[in-house]
């Protein structure tokens, strides 16, 4: 039998509570669990819910709040390694994890990754059609950081890395849980580091594909998701200086087109997000972006007189990134530097592929990440 976990931040009680009764009713699940990120009174009203849905299921629901697990800023990965301790000390066999916000969140998501455990793929990740501007931090910095660091593993081929929607057997749990890389992430980084530490194992990946897309809260400003790149990007990089992963197997559910809410829809608020560039430079940030590479560096640093983006083109983002590489540190100028410089990525890419289409749009993202795989590729051929 199986054990559902749904991380829970502040979402509404009311999506999370019908999210919990969906899975306590799955013939395959036993236990559903809502980690909580703190005793609050949103959280109050989610246990409130899972009492009710705990009277008429079979299965055991309950709500806890987190543990403090990890080393890092505590957040969504102490939820996570929390439901991965609670599977652990249960007698379930597998483990799904879903976030608690999803809108259309219903059995054919457990049905996917079931069926796909049964044909004994023994971690099942679900992916679906995002905006052509949504999953910034995936297209920009995880699968491109992925490429860049292990341009022969199938890591980087992973759609979705940060992803929290997927489900593992007990070994695969085992295995993540016995891994100090994984347990430290108690940040945004943990999915960066599960992605990892997954392919890592040599496990065969399933990619279960969610037709109808994953509805869910959006973004204002790109500023929403600061704290987010820094975490995911610092633990991306981590995984740059560790192993590449051996040879895995990796299927892929074919995708279809994006139906038209997603396809039409506007990732962030692009007005809101242009001002970022240019506001507040320190002297600390000036001294980190002059160190960078002159082209990416002056450009950058242009912005503190008016918005400019569009030097970080694709190429210069894999200058970029790989500059970043060597001279990045975890510290608030270095941090504020990324920031920017993803913002004007981000923007550079959505005045100019984005316009293209989605489908189109998304053709040139995935080739933009083959090429850096290509180009690192060759790279360490030629070291
Ligand atoms: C991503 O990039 O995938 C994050 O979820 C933010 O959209």
């Amino acid at each position: 039998m199986s054990m559902v976990v749904f991380p829970y931040k502040a979402d509404d009680p009311d999506v999370a509570v019908a999210n919990l009764a969906t899975a306590a009713s799955h013939p395959r699940v036993s236990r559903v669990v809502a980690v909580g990120a703190a005793s609050t009174p949103l959280l109050d009203r989610v246990a409130d819910g899972a009492a009710e849905v705990a009277r008429r299921a079979d299965a055991a629901v309950e709500v806890v709040v987190q543990d403090r697990i990890g080393d890092r800023r505590p957040g969504k990965g102490d939820g996570m390694l929390t439901g991965m301790r609670l599977f652990l000390a249960s007698d379930e066999e597998r483990v799904h994890f879903y976030d608690a916000d999803i809108t259309n969140f219903d059995a054919s998501w457990i049905d996917g990754a079931e069926g796909a455990l049964d044909a004994g793929y023994p971690v099942v990740r679900h992916f679906f059609p995002r905006a052509s501007t949504d999953a910034m931090i995936t297209w920009m910095v995880t699968r491109p950081l992925f490429a860049i660091g292990h341009p022969r593993s199938a890591l980087w081929r992973i759609r979705q890395p940060l992803g929290g929607e997927l489900a593992l057997t007990r070994p695969v749990a085992e295995e993540l849980m016995a891994s100090e890389f994984v347990t430290r992430r108690s940040d945004w980084g943990i999915d960066t580091a599960l992605t990892y530490a997954m392919a890592a194992g040599g496990h065969a990946v399933y990619e279960h594909y969610v037709a109808g897309g994953k509805q869910h809260a959006l973004y204002g400003s790109l500023a929403e998701l600061e704290e987010m790149l820094w975490e995911c990007f610092e633990a991306a990089v981590e995984t740059t200086r560790l192993p590449s992963p051996p040879p895995f197997e990796h299927v892929t559910e074919p995708e279809a087109p994006a139906p038209p809410a997603i396809a039409h829809k506007v990732g962030y608020d692009v007005e809101s997000t242009l001002h970022l560039l240019a506001a507040e430079w320190t002297a600390d940030e000036e001294e980190a972006a002059a160190s960078l590479p002159p082209s990416i560096g002056e450009p950058l640093l242009a912005n503190r007189r008016r918005p400019t983006f569009a030097f970080c083109d694709a190429d210069a983002w894999y200058r970029a990134l790989t500059s970043l590489l060597s001279l990045y540190r975890p510290e608030p100028a270095w941090r504020r530097v990324l920031f920017r410089l993803w913002v004007a990525r981000v923007l550079a890419y959505t005045t100019t592929d984005a316009l293209c289409g989605h489908g189109e749009a998304m053709r040139r993202l995935e080739t933009t990440v083959q090429s850096y795989a290509a180009r690192s590729g060759d790279r360490e051929a030629g070291d």
